[in-house]
């Protein structure tokens, strides 16, 4: 027991700390209170409702703490998650119980104002606003869980890549539930180890996150451990960016670069072909000549004769062979003339339809109603979907189908034809290398490898562009697109139809 000096030095000092401080009763009376006098309260306070009192109301407030300490024994916190509170109101934050009747009951609670503090709850509340503010518009995706694994931090770039509500996030998703199973404490192993980027840090850490439904996202993830003021770890916070738009475009950048060397090796080939061409140009014909003076200049048995009559034939098949290099390398001349590709197309199929290796193949077409018309070499054209579609058909075991699709890409100004087979299809080691003179899989004598070679070479001299996709067993596709002219038939093209 205090003696009353005692009593009276503490009172003073109370008042000397000029904290406005009240005792209050269960039924919200007010007993005591120091602090206050200078408010203004003509009379005393005492016993009067505290409601009443300080905040003009004719039943107590809505969240007074005074009840969850009379209820509960404990100290209390007035709820202020509704932002709305008016600063009066404010002024009943905390409450504690006081035990009387030598502690066997709560009889009284002391409620306190802390009107001094205001402007630090208000800084506080305003630096909380800035810190909730800076997470939402950082455009990388921050996540922080407690040390349980629950979200407590969820921004709304988390939210967009993950697919996942940020009020959803924050109440029933886990941090392990946002990698595949075991890699959050994978995570967690790295983050205590030393080799990541410091202890209690993990930096630039490509991982694939589940997002909603279940859908993998490649992202880079920078984490870090929380640690609380004793050092234990608290929780993990992470900062992570979405990779798919990165590696789509790397994975574009590959292709560009891939199809430049394919390009650029074509074009050496071209070179080599047509100097290769040229020099055997002149043999070939010197040949073929003599071959056939000797024929005419000599009275030869008939055995001798044949033999000549053998040269010829080999010797044209050189210069067949010759006069193809020239095309691969674009060494021919052109007869262009604006051309209507599904005509190209129908006059192509009629020329090889009714041969054999056609019979038991369908042929689907799938022409655009109106095409624009290309500027090409009627002639050669035909050449291109000959051996486009003669390796399709060969590439069947005898029966399958062939699909030709013909579309125009407004956006790129092109006509695209597309060739799709049901046929054996080919690797992609074997696709790297088909448009290169002399390759063939083909038995020897079967193919010269020159077929799609010559394509390729005409298809550039044309402006145009060709590429082909293939899944082996599925069948192969080839993709040509070729500029639109502005240039109109004036009837030349149909005269060529025959
Ligand atoms: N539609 C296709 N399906 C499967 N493989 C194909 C197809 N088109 C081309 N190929 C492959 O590409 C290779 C090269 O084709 P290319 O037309 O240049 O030569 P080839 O057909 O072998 O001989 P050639 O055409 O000179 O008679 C072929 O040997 C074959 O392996
Ligand atoms: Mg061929």
């Amino acid at each position: 027991m205090r003696t009353e000096k005692e009593q009276y030095l503490l009172l003073k000092a109370l008042d000397a700390f000029n904290r406005k401080i009240v005792v209050i009763s269960e039924e919200y009376r007010i007993l005591a209170f120091a602090g206050i006098e200078g408010n203004g309260y003509k009379t005393s306070p005492l016993g009067k409702h505290c409601y009443e009192t300080f905040f003009d109301r004719s039943n107590p407030c809505d969240k007074c703490p005074v009840k969850k300490v009379i209820i509960s024994g404990e100290p209390a916190l007035r709820d202020i998650s509704s932002d709305n509170l008016s600063k009066q109101k404010r002024a009943c934050l905390y409450a504690y119980p006081v035990a009387i009747d030598d502690g066997n009951n709560v009889v009284a609670v002391v409620k306190m104002e802390f009107p001094a503090l205001d402007g630090l709850e208000e800084e506080l509340r305003q630096a909380n606003r800035f810190l909730y503010n800076l997470l939402q518009s950082a455009c990388d995706g921050v996540m922080a869980a407690d040390s349980m694994g629950k979200i407590v931090v969820f921004n709304d770039a988390a939210a967009e890549v993950t697919g996942y509500s940020v009020e959803w996030a924050l109440e029933h998703l886990n941090i392990v539930n946002v990698y595949e199973d075991g890699i959050a404490k994978d995570i967690m192993r790295k983050l205590r180890s030393d080799s990541y980027g410091g202890k209690g840090k993990l930096k630039k850490y490509r991982i694939k996150a589940r997002g909603k439904s279940g859908k993998i996202i490649p992202i880079s993830l920078y984490a870090s451990i929380i640690y609380d003021e004793e050092g234990n770890e608290a929780g993990s916070i992470g900062f992570f960016h979405d990779l798919r738009e990165r590696i789509h475009i790397q994975k574009k950048l590959e292709e560009t670069q891939l199809q430049l060397i394919q390009s650029e090796k074509m074009a050496s080939l071209g070179k080599l072909a047509a100097g290769v061409a040229h020099q055997l140009n002149n043999p070939l014909g010197g040949i073929t000549l003599y071959t056939k003076l000797m024929l005419e200049d000599y009275d030869l048995e008939d055995n001798a004769k044949e033999d000549l009559y053998r040269i010829i034939k080999d010797a044209q098949r050189c210069r067949d062979t010759v006069k193809e290099l020239l095309e691969f390398s674009r060494q021919t001349r052109h007869f262009m003339k604006p051309i209507n590709i599904n005509h190209a197309i129908d006059r192509t199929l009629f020329l090889i339809e009714n041969q054999t290796l056609f019979h038991n193949i369908t042929v689907h077409k799938n022409k655009a109603p109106f095409i624009p018309l290309v500027m090409a070499d009627s002639q050669q054209l035909g050449h291109v979907f000959i051996n486009i579609i003669i390796n399709a058909a060969q590439s069947m075991d005898g029966a399958g189908t062939i699909t030709i699709t013909t579309k125009e890409s407004a956006a790129k100004d092109r006509v695209l034809i597309e060739i799709k087979d049901s046929g054996a299809g080919i690797s992609p080691e074997n696709l790297k290398h088909i448009f290169e003179p002399f390759y063939t899989t083909k038995e020897e004598g079967k193919g010269t490898g020159l077929g799609l070679s010559v394509v390729y070479g005409i298809i550039e001299n044309h402006g145009g562009s060709i590429s082909a996709k293939s899944v082996i067993g599925r069948g192969s596709t080839f993709n040509i697109e070729l500029p639109i002219t502005r240039e109109t038939e004036k009837g030349a093209e149909h005269a060529d139809l025959t």
